[in-house]
């Protein structure tokens, strides 16, 4: 069974729909370890609620290169298969992503390349799109920027604020993730250049 990491720093809704995939069989795959670098984060607590093993690794005041040696030290001693990061509102080293190449997946809400950081939703509000939506992709060091494995699109309504945009985007994000997971667990896919092939 392929053993999934999750890294969150917040609501762990996310985290939830991929807990509920692997309970309903939809994914193949265990929770191996559920880590958040916020104490107080909720989905530390759903974690815990659900049995899965869940530690916090407090990132505050820390240099980025040491928190990454605990994270990777963590991961490892758990024998993760996959990370995903699912609202991880951290970017992480180059050394973090040399340490699990091909391995960490993220979710996004919004259609990257528009709208990388933070509150990409509000960006798009802001910006005017009428579409936009939400995108599971690889990691590597720089933000919000590796191979996509899918996107959805969510449609951008008058009236809309940044929290009704975001609900919608959100119902698409719990969807699309486990399909990406699935997706990269299952094998059988390439890159080529920035393209993720799946035969
Ligand atoms: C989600 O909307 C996720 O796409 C976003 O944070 C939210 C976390 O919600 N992530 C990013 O913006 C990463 N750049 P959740 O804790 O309920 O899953």
């Amino acid at each position: 069974m392929k053993r999934l990491g999750i890294l969150l720093s917040g609501r762990g809704s996310n985290f939830e729909a991929i807990a509920d995939s692997v309970a309903a069989g939809r994914l193949d795959a265990e929770i191996a370890i559920v880590i958040s670098n916020r104490r107080e984060a909720r989905g530390l607590e759903i974690a815990r609620a659900r049995g899965f093993p869940a530690v916090c690794i407090p990132s505050k005041g820390l240099p980025r290169e040491d928190y990454d040696r605990q994270l990777i030290a963590e991961l490892k001693s758990r024998d993760v298969d996959l990370i995903c990061l699912a609202g991880f509102m951290r970017l992480l080293t180059a050394e973090f992503c040399r340490e699990f190449p091909m391995r960490i997946l993220n979710i996004h809400p919004s259609l990257l390349p528009a709208f990388p950081g933070l509150d990409a939703q509000k960006q798009a509000l802001e910006h005017g799109v009428k579409i936009s939506g939400c995108t599971a992709h690889f990691v590597d060091e720089h933000l919000d920027a590796g191979p996509i494995v899918l996107q959805a699109a969510a449609a951008v309504l008058a009236g809309d604020t940044a929290e009704t945009l975001s609900a919608r985007i959100l119902k698409e994000e719990h969807r699309i993730y486990s399909e990406a997971i699935r997706i990269v667990l299952a094998g059988g896919w390439r890159i080529e250049g920035r393209r993720v092939v799946v035969d």
